[in-house]
């Protein structure tokens, strides 16, 4: 018998693409409508890209844990640069997932819909010796490799979306600042396979942009926060239809800001509030006046 969230094959598919809840700063309001719009709506799968937890602490992992058993649909867990334990250095080095074992199977889990599979790409490394401190993205060669092996091995025609932590943006746009280290080829070569859409967190902002490659264009999906580190927008997650080759976007919140007005048109460093001029500020303008805690 066909289970109730059984898509068929050629009807839209529907994701719900959550972000950075920061388990230890979750957003209690915003975490409890998100679990309630998956249980009433059942989408078809929900992918979580990451920072689940503030300090990777066991409490927050065992929060995390329980919510995410709570959703009765497939779901993908991304590992976000919180999620690996930042005071245990060698916890950190030589065991980094140890405190997911309780969602092993879900953490970088490929999802196979009717015609779309989810294919994680890792973007969290334990150490960069190219620079301190590690928060930031770097797709090694390794990660790389993986995620386009994933993809090749998946049946021809298959439209592959590709979840990963952070933006693949390599350079900010307004002083070149490296964020994202190997995200210029990365995106190249994912547009070279025809990838639908790379979905990401880590900014606690929505945005759907789509970047030019020389292999062609490439959409880049970003969902906000469902915690109380808010940037500039309030909590969201992506609600995302695919239909044939479209994806649509609607970046959902509890305050029913317009999805236009919740999504910034830059991709900056951080999660941070903007505080100079030139940093992009959606077009609601949350921004908290203060800076939420970090800890
Ligand atoms: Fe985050
Ligand atoms: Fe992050």
């Amino acid at each position: 018998m066909l289970r109730e969230n059984t898509p068929s094959p050629n009807g839209p598919i529907r994701l719900f693409h959550l972000s950075d809840i920061h388990f230890g700063l979750e957003d209690q309001r915003a975490i409890d409508w998100a679990k309630a719009c998956i249980a009433r709506e059942r989408p078809h799968a929900v992918a979580i890209t990451g920072d689940l937890t503030m300090r990777a602490r066991h409490p927050e992992f065992d929060a995390a844990t329980a919510w995410i058993k709570g959703l009765d649909v497939p779901v993908t867990v991304e590992v976000g640069n919180h999620d690996i334990p930042y005071f245990n250095l060698y916890e950190r080095f030589f065991a980094p997932y140890k405190r997911f074992h309780a969602i092993e199977n879900l953490v970088e889990a490929e999802l196979h819909l009717p015609g779309v599979a989810i294919v994680p790409l890792k973007t969290t490394t334990r150490a960069q010796w190219q620079r301190f401190p590690w928060s930031n993205g770097w797709v090694t060669e390794k990660a790389l490799a993986e995620t386009l092996a994933a993809i090749d091995a998946l049946p021809p025609g298959t439209r592959v979306l590709v979840a990963a932590h952070h933006p693949l943006i390599e350079r900010r746009a307004k002083d070149n600042k490296l964020l994202t280290i190997n995200g210029t080829r990365t995106m190249e070569v994912l547009a070279g396979r025809k990838v639908m859409a790379v979905l990401s967190g880590h900014i606690h902002d929505a945005f759907d942009l789509t970047a030019e490659t020389p292999a062609g264009p490439l959409r880049m999906i970003g969902a906000g926060t469902l915690s109380k580190r808010i940037r500039s927008t309030p909590p969201s997650f992506n609600e995302i239809t695919i239909e044939g080759n479209e994806i649509r976007v609607v970046a959902r919140n509890l305050e029913h800001v317009p999805t236009p007005a919740m999504q910034i048109d830059q991709v900056p460093e951080n999660a941070l509030p903007p505080r100079e001029p030139d940093e992009p500020v959606a077009p609601v303008g949350a921004v908290p006046p203060v800076d939420p805690p970090v800890h």
